[in-house]
């Protein structure tokens, strides 16, 4: 695992890339910040199957498969979806679906196949121990994420990789942290984590090994590049989504009004003069 990933070309090639595929139409702002971390993991892993549970637009999804065509893998990739959205996600019409099968048979006909199904359908279309890496993204209550794992669990190769997208998202119906935070309580030594871009956990479920063997093979470096990812993948997030957009019927206090304006003027000094007029 170790030459091909941590080899410079590898590492430079993930660290500067940033799902350019992620625009108005296929959108994926929210998962945008784990772009290069997602094309290092699948140059690290080589895996045989991967198959992702929640696709949308493709962002995650299609920043996996490029990284399969640059490290000219054999990887055979899902994308299980019903493309019709749910309330989270908010619901969306056909049309998307259209703009990522389009892209699809652009890019990535020869190893790529899209699902549309509910999870649950697709289960019967996998042998048992066969996926390498399983990315979970769909419904984000806790009872939908256990679900999700719970009935894949016996699809996962011994070895195999899943990783779950918003375990640091705290907010109303929103369960993938609760559920991560018992993962991790059973397995500590098997996972490891981001909390930019929402907040991604990946853990070898199945194997103590895998996960020791992951750590040995990087030994001091794996801290650090960790630390890249999280760097350049939060700066990617908010390029795209804005350092200071805030959530609806957020309530600002004045001290956190006046806190943004001098990191804005600091990071921007040329707008100084301007936000002074401003006021
Ligand atoms: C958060 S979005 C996925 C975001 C995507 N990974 C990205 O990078 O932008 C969740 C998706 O999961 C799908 N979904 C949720 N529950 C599902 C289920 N049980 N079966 C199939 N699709 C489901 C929704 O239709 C929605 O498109």
């Amino acid at each position: 695992m170790k030459d091909i990933a941590s080899s410079t070309n590898t590492l430079l090639a993930a660290l500067t890339y940033a799902g350019t595929h992620i625009n108005k139409d296929l959108q994926g702002k929210a998962w945008v910040g784990h772009t290069p971390f997602a094309y290092w993991l699948v140059a690290a892993l080589k895996p045989k199957i991967l198959v992702e549970l929640g696709t949308h637009g493709g962002g995650s999804y299609f920043s996996f498969c490029q990284s399969v065509v640059d490290n000219k893998l054999d990887t055979k990739t899902y994308a299980i979806d019903t493309w019709m959205g749910e309330k989270q996600a908010g619901f969306y019409s056909e049309s998307l679906f259209k703009k990522v099968m389009d892209f699809n048979i652009e890019h990535f006909d020869n190893f790529s196949t899209l699902m549309k199904m509910t999870f649950d359908e697709a289960l019967n279309e996998f042998d048992d121990n066969s996926v390498d890496l399983l990315h979970i993204d769909g419904f984000h209550s806790y009872e939908a994420v256990s679900n999700d794992f719970c009935t894949w669990y016996p699809k996962l190769s011994k070895e195999a990789i899943v990783l779950f997208h918003d375990t640091h998202e705290i907010k109303p119906g929103f369960g993938v942290h609760q559920f991560w935070d018992e993962l991790k309580k059973e397995h500590r030594e098997q996972c490891f984590e981001f909390k930019h871009s929402h907040g991604l956990g990946m853990c070898f479920p199945k194997s103590s090994k895998a996960a020791i063997n992951f750590k040995k093979e990087f030994s001091l470096d794996l801290e650090k590049i960790f630390n890249l990812f999280s760097i350049i993948g939060d700066d990617i997030y908010y390029n795209i989504n804005g350092r200071y957009s805030l959530q609806k019927n957020f309530q600002l206090s004045i001290d956190d009004l006046v806190k943004i304006l001098k990191k804005l003027k600091t990071d921007n000094p040329e707008l100084s003069n301007e936000l002074k007029s401003l006021f």
